[in-house]
């Protein structure tokens, strides 16, 4: 049963051990870059199973002051994995589907939750348009590895 909670310090040696495969690894970056971005409004989570971390995302509650499609009522998805030896099992469905209940409950004067994910990514749309995400058809030419679909969904 896969759950999603709020990241602490408790969890840092844990979550740098999390790897993606090297082909995906243009697609999220480094761990430790990604911790890098954390403050107050850019707040990391972990996916779990039971007892173990296999995944990680961030909730970008100031998300239009760094992408300008978007306003202050919309939140960010960003850096969202799933550790490589957890792939394929259905747990980012399930992490999405637990989201979707935290932002109804956590973030209720948020109105809309964005991302972007890289043009070449199939694998990550894919799973993001079962999760009831929408393809903006807008592309966001600000990532670091080329274009990027704008997607967005509102709760
Ligand atoms: C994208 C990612 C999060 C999917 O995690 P996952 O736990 O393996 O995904 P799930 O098993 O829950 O699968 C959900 C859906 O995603 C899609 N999907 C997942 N892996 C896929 C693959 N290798 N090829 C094609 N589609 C895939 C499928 O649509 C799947 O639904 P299905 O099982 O009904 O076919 C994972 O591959 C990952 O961490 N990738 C590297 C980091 C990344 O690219 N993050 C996105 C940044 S925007």
């Amino acid at each position: 049963m896969i759950r999603i909670e709020k990241m602490t310090t408790k969890h840092v040696g844990r979550v740098i051990d999390l790897k993606v495969l090297p082909e995906q690894q243009r697609f999220v970056g480094p761990v430790v870059d990604i911790l890098a971005l954390v403050n107050a409004q850019i707040r990391p989570y972990i996916i779990c199973d039971q007892d173990e971390i296999v995944g990680f995302f961030i909730l970008d509650t100031v998300f239009s002051q760094s992408h300008d499609f978007a306003d202050i009522h919309d939140l960010g998805l960003r850096k969202f994995f799933i550790d490589q030896a957890y792939q394929g099992k259905g747990f980012a469905r399930q992490a999405l589907q637990c989201l979707d209940d935290h932002l109804v409950e956590e973030y209720a004067r948020y109105k809309h939750i964005f991302l972007t994910v890289n043009c070449l990514n199939t694998a990550a749309k894919a799973c993001y348009e079962k999760a009831g995400f929408k393809d903006t058809q807008t592309l966001y030419e600000g990532g670091p590895s080329g274009p990027q679909h704008i997607m967005i969904k509102s709760f």
